[in-house]
């Protein structure tokens, strides 16, 4: 379990202070897979450094598992060491001059309490069993690919079987295919293992297929924080549906107000288009994000009652398993990804319909 509460970094620099975190909470229950996403410089890795205590918070409480390990208020500064996790970096910190071996056993010959010998034999063969790396044991570590050097930096901070870990984009030195792979093996390996987990990427697939949870950060602040899945069909804010895929924004004002499950009704510059959230009124202007994979041509099976948007194909890019097309509708455009088969062609007149679960109206 981790708790963050209300955390504020700020740095003395040349150009004045840097508020890098400003007033970040967080809550990660224990088992959970939680990741923070965001673009660069918008403070994941000032805050996993607070956490492990390796920077000094200027407010804010932190507790790991059932320590409090920071409070400012209260002058608590628990020092790394004694903080019960691991931290797997971006760059993986293997030491070269080891075996595979020693850079696993490294972190239990550092222990203040020294293990017997035969202790750390057992713990260190079983991690590395647990990342697939048995029968590696004497092979100096720089003679491992990249993705075994990343297993072996898992093998590393799993062996003090801490209840937490913290990864800083441990997989953005992997290429395409190896960073695939690796994404799913490394979040079974943490829920098997039931470790806590705090995941730090830029990188929204990983996000998405990883978490259970996302937040997204930016300028110091949690934009959102959600589920995969919530994040992605209800953004919040055009940051947040920008940042995570493709989406077509539009201005709107609300015709006809949504209610107990009656769809209502919003006008745009592209047209009209039905919405389902409840809690708006009507004449309120508002803005509405809605992805170009919900975008679909009307045919004989669209309801009779669906607004549809008539438009001008001007654009198709081909991507193999879809074509991206750009529909026109006097002065603004929507973007839409339809199969392959569906026929299109430059120049054509069409008729888009929107289901009225995938319009996101967004937080003013
Ligand atoms: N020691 C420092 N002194 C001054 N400013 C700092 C220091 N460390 C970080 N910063 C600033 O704090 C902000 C947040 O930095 P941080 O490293 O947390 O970003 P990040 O989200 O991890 O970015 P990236 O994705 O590029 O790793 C940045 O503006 C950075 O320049
Ligand atoms: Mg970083």
């Amino acid at each position: 379990m981790i708790e963050i509460e209300n955390l504020h970094v700020r740095f003395n620099s040349d150009k004045g202070v840097v508020h890098a975190v400003r007033g970040v909470t967080i809550k990660v229950a224990q088992g959970e897979f939680y990741t923070l996403l965001g673009p660069s410089g918008c403070g994941k890795t000032t805050t996993l450094r607070c956490l492990a205590g390796l920077e000094g918070p200027s407010e804010g409480r932190i507790v790991i598992g059932d320590t409090v390990v920071h409070d400012s208020a209260k002058g608590i500064s628990v020092p790394t060491f004694k903080r019960d996790l691991a931290m797997v970096f971006q760059s993986y910190a293997i030491w070269p001059h080891l075996t595979v071996f020693e850079n696993v056993a490294f972190p239990l010959r550092e222990m203040k309490q020294k293990l017997r010998e035969p202790e750390i034999d057992r713990r260190v063969k079983g991690a590395l069993e647990l990342v697939q790396l048995s029968g590696y044991e004497s092979r100096p570590a720089p003679f491992l690919s990249g993705g075994q050097q990343q297993r072996l930096a898992l093998a590393r901070a799993i062996v003090r079987e801490a209840s937490v870990v913290l990864f800083d984009e441990p997989l953005s030195n992997l290429d395409a295919k190896l960073r695939a792979e690796t994404r799913l093996e490394l979040r079974n390996l943490v829920k098997r293992l039931g470790m806590t987990a705090l995941y730090v990427t830029h990188d929204q697939t990983e996000a998405l297929t990883m978490a259970d949870r996302v937040a997204i950060m930016r300028d110091g602040v949690i934009a959102q924080e959600a589920t995969p899945t919530e994040i992605y069909k209800r953004p919040v804010s055009r940051f947040v549906a920008s940042f995570i895929g493709q989406c077509n924004f539009a201005e709107g004002k609300i015709v006809q107000a949504a209610r107990h499950g009656v769809p209502g009704l919003i006008s745009t510059e592209w047209g009209n288009l039905a919405y389902a959230s409840d809690g708006r009124s009507e004449g309120e202007d508002i803005s509405v994000a809605v992805r170009p994979e919900n975008v679909f041509l009307a045919d004989d099976r669209t309801r009779p009652e669906m607004p549809r948007i008539s438009g001008k194909v001007t654009d198709i890019v081909f991507l193999g398993e879809s074509l991206e097309c750009k529909v026109t509708l006097g002065a603004s455009e929507l973007m839409t990804r339809l199969h392959p088969s569906s026929g299109v062609a430059v120049g054509d007149t069409v008729d888009v319909v929107v289901n009225p679960d995938d319009v996101a109206i967004l937080a003013a």
